[in-house]
C-alpha cells in the first residue's frame, strides 16, 4: 500500500520534528527533503556547478555532518531557486513518495508540486520570531557560533526567497491543514498532525 504525507513550511517550523513524529506514529519511511537541497548547497559551496551537484547528488552526500550549518542552509535556498536544480530532484522524491508501506516527506513544495495527489497534507508554520528562536537554540546546542538577530535575519531572508522564487514557491497546498505552532508544545504540535492525517484518512 502506497500512502503519502505531504509536510510543507516555512524554515525551522517544527516540520522536521512533527514529520518524524508522524512516520514513526503510522510505521511510514520520512524522506528530509531539505537535506537534498542542503547536500545540493554544500558541494555548491566546495566548488562544484549547481545543477551538476543536484545531478550527480548520492546517498552518502546526505550523510555529511555539516548540512545543518546555517550557510549550508543560505546555500540550500539559493540553489533551491533554480528549476534546473529541483527538476533534477524530482524523480527521487516521487520514487520515494510512492514506495511501498507509506511515505512522509517534509519540505517547501511536497503537497503543490512534488506530490500534488497526496492522501494528507499539512503546513506546518509558527511567528518569524519563535522559528527563530527555536532554531537559535538548536544551533547553539549544535556547537554553531551565532547570534538571536543573525539566525532571525537568516530564517527572514531564506523566506523571502523560498517564498518569492518562480519554481515552486513556498506556499500552503489549497487543501493542506495549517498547523501554527507558534503557541503549542511538540508534543501539542504532533497530536494535531496525527489527528488531521486520521481525519483526512477517514473521509
Ligand atoms: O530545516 P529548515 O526548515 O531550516 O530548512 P530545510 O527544510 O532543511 O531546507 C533548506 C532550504 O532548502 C530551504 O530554505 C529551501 O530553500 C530549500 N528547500 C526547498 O526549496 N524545497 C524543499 N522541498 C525542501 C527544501
Amino acid at each position: 500500500m502506497a500512502f503519502t504525507i505531504a509536510i510543507d513550511g516555512p524554515a525551522a517550523a517544527g516540520k522536521g520534528t512533527v514529520s518524524k513524529a508522524v512516520a514513526a506514529h503510522f510505521g511510514f519511511a520520512h524522506l528530509d527533503t531539505g537535506l537534498l537541497y542542503r547536500a545540493v548547497g554544500a558541494k555548491v559551496l566546495a566548488g562544484v556547478e549547481p545543477v551538476e551537484a543536484a545531478k550527480s547528488l548520492l546517498a552518502q552526500d546526505l550523510e555529511r555532518n555539516d548540512l545543518r550549518a546555517p550557510e549550508v542552509a543560505q546555500a540550500a535556498s539559493k540553489v533551491a531557486a533554480l528549476g534546473e536544480v529541483r527538476a533534477a530532484l524530482v524523480d527521487f522524491q516521487r520514487a520515494f513518495a510512492r514506495r511501498s508501506g507509506g511515505a512522509v516527506l517534509d519540505g517547501r513544495d511536497i503537497g503543490t508540486v512534488i506530490c500534488p495527489d497526496a492522501e494528507a497534507k499539512i503546513f506546518v508554520t509558527a511567528s518569524a520570531e519563535v522559528r527563530a528562536e527555536r532554531r537559535y537554540l538548536e544551533d547553539v546546542s549544535k556547537g554553531h557560533e551565532t547570534s538571536r538577530e543573525a539566525v532571525l535575519a537568516d530564517v527572514k531572508e531564506r523566506d523571502a526567497r523560498d517564498m518569492e522564487r518562480a519554481e515552486a514557491p513556498l506556499k500552503p497546498a489549497a487543501d493542506a491543514v495549517v498547523i501554527d505552532t507558534s503557541t503549542l508544545s511538540i508534543e501539542e504540535a504532533i497530536a494535531q498532525a496525527i489527528a488531521a492525517i486520521e481525519a483526512r484518512h477517514k473521509a
